[in-house]
């Protein structure tokens, strides 16, 4: 039942409207809706959509989401890349819970608001592509395999400057990927309890025990048992673009922007266009680069974004472009497609000079994080994710170097600080590794020196493991701003 590839047209979500100035009200509830064609797939959305609305933010003019929650369970939701108060970072037993919910064996600190919560965000940092997702304790990686995540394009003077493609030459594209039911409904792995198979016993993780249920509550023994279905992360057969299966987008012959995020749970892509062209990166996760850098590939670990220009002028009208993934084979080596209409004037370019970046201060100190398995959990520096126990206390206004250190493919991820790859294995980083990022790739066995800079609010952060089921599996920790 799965449509051919570049058959189903892209979708761009909605742009969330304000309900007043610098006010945006958007539910989660449960919606079904046309994922592959003639099907409905019933999905955890931001406003019942997958992806939600993008929210199209300006630096200087502070924004309110106010968060209703109508899903049988609870949420936080995270502004990812977000320079964000403790208070609205959408800390993991910082709950909005439905209706009528009480939590008899909550975790220690946990917080619960009823129904609704308003998140506050100062929108003080450049323009930048960020993305905003579900990111509740034990439970993040079903609920966004569900739906729960959306873009947000963050604007700026500097960038409203450059001659840069807009308008329907902009094209925000979330990749992730899922698996289908015969039904249309989302697969995600079930563990003994609910399917029968294998053997473990009661004190799976969250998302194995409770993975796609409705109105389950965490787990509270602090058991992260490592489950072979949910070890390596979860990865889909179908590859959706804004939600749409290989989608195929017209596109006229000139330059046009493309925003890529990750938003998969685990799976990585090494983004290639056939017929050859370039990527033109003008970005990474934290916004425009000082000066564009030409790319063959784009390497993407889940949370990561590029934004890059690719200049359609290149094929001639009625050339089938394709986006490819040369991580993988067969369906799940293709993306997206597009189609080269007709020529069109074209007063774009790409400026020599983009941006401004904030310079980097000096490191004060050295801190490693090591992620790794142990024999029961995917652990940082040999811990269990423990909320409340910071294992960091970086000054505000300081940078740090922070060595990462780890056994197997986790891509990592600082809420609050934005850094810059140093090193790879005391090597140049690589080139897609430039400008000033929240995300990283780290491989296997590989030491990544980032230089980081605490910048924004004192409180309460975190760092962890962004493929989502080790996230879910206890790879976190908090570190605390002081
Ligand atoms: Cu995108 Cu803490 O995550
Ligand atoms: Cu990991």
């Amino acid at each position: 039942r799965l449509p051919e590839p570049f058959t189903v047209p892209l979708p761009i979500p909605e742009v969330a409207r304000p309900v007043s100035p610098g006010r945006y009200e958007v539910t989660q509830r449960v919606a079904a809706v046309e994922i592959l064609p003639g099907l409905r797939t019933e999905v955890w959305g931001y406003s019942g959509t997958f992806p939600g609305p993008t929210f199209e933010l300006r630096r200087g003019s502070p924004a309110v989401i106010g968060v209703r929650n109508e899903l049988p369970v609870p949420t936080s939701t995270h502004l990812h890349g977000g320079v964000t108060p403790p208070g609205s970072d959408g800390y993991p037993t910082d709950l909005v819970v439905p209706a009528g919910y009480s939590s008899a064996h909550g975790h220690p600190g946990e917080v619960l608001h009823p129904v609704v919560k308003d998140y506050r965000y100062p929108v003080e940092q450049r323009a930048a592509t960020l993305w905003y997702h579900d990111h509740r304790m034990d439970f993040t990686a079903p609920q966004v395999w569900r739906g729960l995540a959306g873009m947000v394009l963050v604007r700026d003077e500097e960038e409203d400057a450059l001659p840069l493609p807009r308008g329907e030459r902009e094209l925000p594209l979330m990749i992730c990927d899922r698996s289908f039911e015969e039904d249309g409904s989302f697969r995600y792995p079930h563990t003994a309890h609910s399917t029968g198979a294998g053997g473990h016993s009661a004190g799976t993780h969250g998302a194995g025990t409770h993975g796609m249920g409705g109105g389950a509550h965490g787990l509270d023994d602090g058991t992260h048992a490592l489950d072979p279905d949910y070890l390596e992360g979860v990865e889909g057969d179908v590859i959706l673009v804004n939600g749409a299966p290989w989608p195929v987008a017209e596109v006229t012959a000139a330059r046009h922007r493309l925003r890529l995020v990750n938003a998969s749970n685990a799976r990585r892509y090494r983004l290639t266009l056939s017929p050859k062209a370039r990527f033109t990166q003008i970005g990474s996760d934290s916004g425009l680069l000082a000066a564009p850098i030409d790319h063959d590939t784009i390497t993407l670990a889940p949370g990561e974004r590029h934004d890059v220009i690719v200049d359609f002028l290149n094929y001639p009208p009625g050339t089938h472009v394709t986006l490819l993934n040369t991580l993988s084979n067969g369906p799940q080596g293709k993306v997206m497609r597009f189609v080269v209409t007709r020529r069109e004037r074209d007063d774009t370019a790409v400026p020599a000079t983009l941006s401004r970046p904030p310079r980097a201060p000096r490191p004060v100190t050295t801190r490693t994080f090591d992620f790794r398995r142990t024999n029961d959990s995917w652990t940082i520096n040999g811990h269990r994710y423990q909320p409340g126990v910071p294992l960091a206390s970086p000054r505000l206004g300081t940078a740090e170097v922070w060595r990462l250190t780890s056994d197997f493919h986790h891509p990592v991820h600082v809420h609050l600080a934005h850094f810059q790859v140093l090193a790879r294995n005391g090597r140049r980083p690589d080139a897609t590794d430039a400008g000033w990022k929240d995300t990283v790739d780290v491989r296997p066995y590989e030491v990544v020196d980032v230089l980081a800079r605490f910048d924004g609010y004192r409180g309460r952060y975190m760092l962890h493991c962004h493929n989502l089921e080790h996230e879910d599996m206890a790879m976190m920790a908090d570190f605390e701003v002081v």
